[in-house]
């Protein structure tokens, strides 16, 4: 009996030794240990053994099948590690794929963020409001009532009777201005939407980015340094600003703002029409009727708006003229930013 153990023992180690893969251990271990294996065959013959040999051989016999187990087991690891890069025939040795063509932002993106990140450096949070809104956020709270001509000017997509696709950002004033306090200082970017012909120069879908900011005793003077600032931060150090009266209803009183054409520095180019400057947005003081929208004291609260079209400033820094380039996803163009 003892010499039979001792052969398996011998026969199991070689066969372990000798086992190239995975399968083939396993073969090994059912062989041996298995239900029906080698070590179960010889642990039922010990009932032929005289009894008091019996305890001898069966510890003896569990001994060297847990050797095994454990043999077995240290063999599959190594094989796992070697067995997968041989099945795989990986070259470890080999270079690594180069990476030629890494992706980037959308040029409005990279404005949009310059664009904040100039307004953070002047202490201004970033919101964000809703796409879809209603007629109060859009037209009412900002003092653009049913009926009034200026609702053409701001020409809308409707949805249902009372839901539309917003389009101005001005809507992200009212927003804010319901469930914060001031003073405020708040930067807003997004997608507006217009039902306008699309060509060169319009699409139904642009993007703005909307500021204002809330204080006690802000002056007309604030609006001009803070714009000014920007200009020259957005687009060179010597590009001026000029502002020209215009008319917005939730601002009282408005100007369309425009820089000294950044082409020509003023000179008069194509580009500026000969007249060396360019409009870039809107803006005014917030109009105390948009302070009662929003339950403020307009005898205690003073403001600033402006908005501008993102299109627009990207076109112009970047020497752009059709605005639908921007949404065609044609890569030849967006690689070049
Ligand atoms: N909402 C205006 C527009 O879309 C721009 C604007 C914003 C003007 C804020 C004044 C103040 O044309």
């Amino acid at each position: 009996m003892e010499k039979r153990l001792k052969r398996i023992e011998e026969d199991a180690l070689n066969e372990i030794e000798s086992a190239r893969t995975g399968e083939e251990l396993e073969a090994v271990r059912i062989k041996y240990m298995g239900r029906k294996g080698l070590f179960t065959d010889l642990l039922k013959s010990m009932k032929d053994l005289p009894e008091k040999e019996r305890p001898a051989i069966g510890a003896k016999a569990n001994e060297i099948k847990g050797k095994l187990a454990g043999l077995i087991e240290a063999k599959l690891k190594s094989l796992g590690k070697k067995g997968s890069a041989q099945e795989a025939s990986i070259d470890v040795t080999m270079p690594g794929v180069e990476i030629t063509r890494l992706g980037h932002k959308h040029p409005i993106t990279q404005v949009i963020n310059r664009v904040n990140e100039i307004f953070i450096g002047l202490g201004f949070k970033v919101k964000e409001g809703p796409e879809i809104e209603n007629e109060y956020y859009n037209f009412e709270a900002l003092n653009i009532p049913l009926e009034h001509p200026s609702r053409d000017v701001f020409d809308t997509f409707y949805i249902q009777d009372d839901i539309l696709l917003r389009s101005q950002t001005s809507t992200v004033q009212i927003r804010v201005m319901e469930k914060e306090k001031p003073p405020l200082q708040v930067i807003s970017s997004g997608r507006v939407y217009r039902p306008d012909a699309v060509d060169a120069s319009h699409s139904f879908m642009f993007h703005q980015v909307e500021g204002f900011m809330v204080d006690k005793n802000i002056k007309f003077s604030d609006l001009k340094g803070t714009l000014s600032l920007f200009a020259r931060q957005m687009f060179g150090k010597d590009t001026k600003i000029r502002f020209r009266p215009h008319f917005f209803p939730f601002t009282e009183p408005s100007a369309e703002v425009d820089v000294s054409c950044i082409m020509c520095a003023g000179k008069g180019c194509r580009v500026c029409r000969y007249k060396g400057w360019l409009e870039i947005l809107g803006a005014g003081m917030i109009n105390p009727k948009v302070f009662e929208a929003v339950g403020y004291n307009p005898e205690k609260w003073t403001g600033y708006a402006f908005g501008m079209g993102i299109e627009r400033i990207a076109m112009l820094k970047y020497g752009i003229n059709d605005i639908r380039l921007f949404f065609e996803n044609d890569l030849r163009f967006l690689r070049q930013f």
